[in-house]
Formats: structure tokens, sequence, C-alpha cells
């Protein structure tokens, strides 16, 4: 099926980023709201808000979106703040697809390169195999960062 991208947010897609968060079975409570605020943060700031979306649609569904943006104080580096693919859509390449229009959104930008920050308990073990199979390299483990024996993990994607 063919993919289409929009990077243009409108204010029905509040309900589409929290119904595919939802979806997932992968985030809580809070992290599902956090991924409408920043949602809200870009509607309401534009640009300003240093949020940028992008959806992918197939048969003008969303089936998945990222959240990137500028890291402040840096030439060219970026941190990728959200990934999700709908639960009905996954284990179909568009994960990765999404992926690679961030890191061609981010070149076209003038971007380096983006970073990945994820959990490195047991439970985030899918996501860290995605992001390395994604062509995203480890490049630092700050270990208990979240909490005792909850590490962070780093990975690097460059364009
Ligand atoms: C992680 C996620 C974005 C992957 O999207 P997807 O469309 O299912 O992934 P793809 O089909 O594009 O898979 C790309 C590669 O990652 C691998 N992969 C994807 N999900 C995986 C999983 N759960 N476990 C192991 N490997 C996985 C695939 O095998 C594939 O590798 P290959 O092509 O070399 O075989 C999606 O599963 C998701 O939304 N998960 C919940 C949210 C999440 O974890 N977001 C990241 C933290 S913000």
């Amino acid at each position: 099926m063919a993919t289409t991208y929009r990077t243009e947010l409108t204010p029905a897609d509040r309900e589409r980023i929290r119904a595919m968060v939802s979806s997932t079975g992968f985030f809580n409570q809070i992290e599902i709201d956090c991924s409408v605020e920043l949602a809200d943060d870009r509607l309401n700031d534009g640009p300003e808000s240093g949020y940028s979306f992008v959806f992918a649609e197939e048969d003008g569904r969303v089936v998945g979106y990222a959240c990137y943006g500028p890291i402040a104080l840096t030439l060219g580096s970026y941190d990728l703040y959200w990934i999700a693919v709908d639960k009905s859509a996954q284990g179909q390449g568009l994960g990765r697809k999404l992926m690679d229009k961030v890191l061609e959104l981010i070149g076209a930008e003038g971007g380096r390169q983006f970073y990945i920050e994820t959990s490195t308990r047991e439970q985030y073990l899918p996501t860290r195999t995605f992001y390395e199979r994604c062509g995203g390299r480890l490049v630092a483990t700050l270990e208990d960062f979240y909490s005792p024996g909850d590490g962070k993990a780093i990975y690097c994607k460059k364009v």
C-alpha cells in the first residue's frame, strides 16, 4: 500500500495521536498525555515550539507519526521525541519508513544527526532492537539515570 507523508499538524491530529499512541499498549496515561501536549505546544506556538511532526498515511488514514526537533545550542543535532505506529499497522516496515523520513526532513533543514533516548530496562528491548535495526548506533549508556537499575540508552542516526 502506498504511504504518503504530511508535515502539517491540524487540531484534529490531537485525537489521532492519542488514539495511535494508546493503541500501541506501550505507554502509560502520563506518557499518552505528554504525546498530545507536544502537539498542543506546536499548535499554540508554531515552529517556535521546537516540535516538528510527520504523519504517515495510508488510504487517508493516519497510521504512524514521529515528533522531532532541533536541540538548542547545537549545530545540526536533533532529538527524536516520539515515534509510534498504530498497533494495526505494525510490523510492515512503517516505523523504518518514518525513521527514514525524519532523517530526510532533518537533512533538508541542514541537520546532521538525530538522537533517540530510551530506557535500558528489559521492557524496552523491542524498542532498542527497532532503533538498532533502523541504523541507530548506541553512542552512550547512562547507568541508573531514570532510577536505580534503570539507565538511559542514547542512540544516534546520522544524515
Ligand atoms: C517501535 C515501532 C515504532 C516500530 O514500528 P514498526 O512499523 O512495527 O517497525 P518496522 O516494521 O518498520 O520494523 C523495522 C525493523 O525493526 C524491527 N522491529 C520492529 N519492532 C520490533 C520489535 N517489537 N521487536 C524486535 N524488532 C522489532 C523489525 O524486525 C524490522 O527489522 P528488519 O527489517 O531488519 O527485520 C512500533 O512498534 C511502535 O509504535 N511501538 C510502540 C511505541 C514505541 O515503542 N515507540 C518508541 C519509543 S518513543
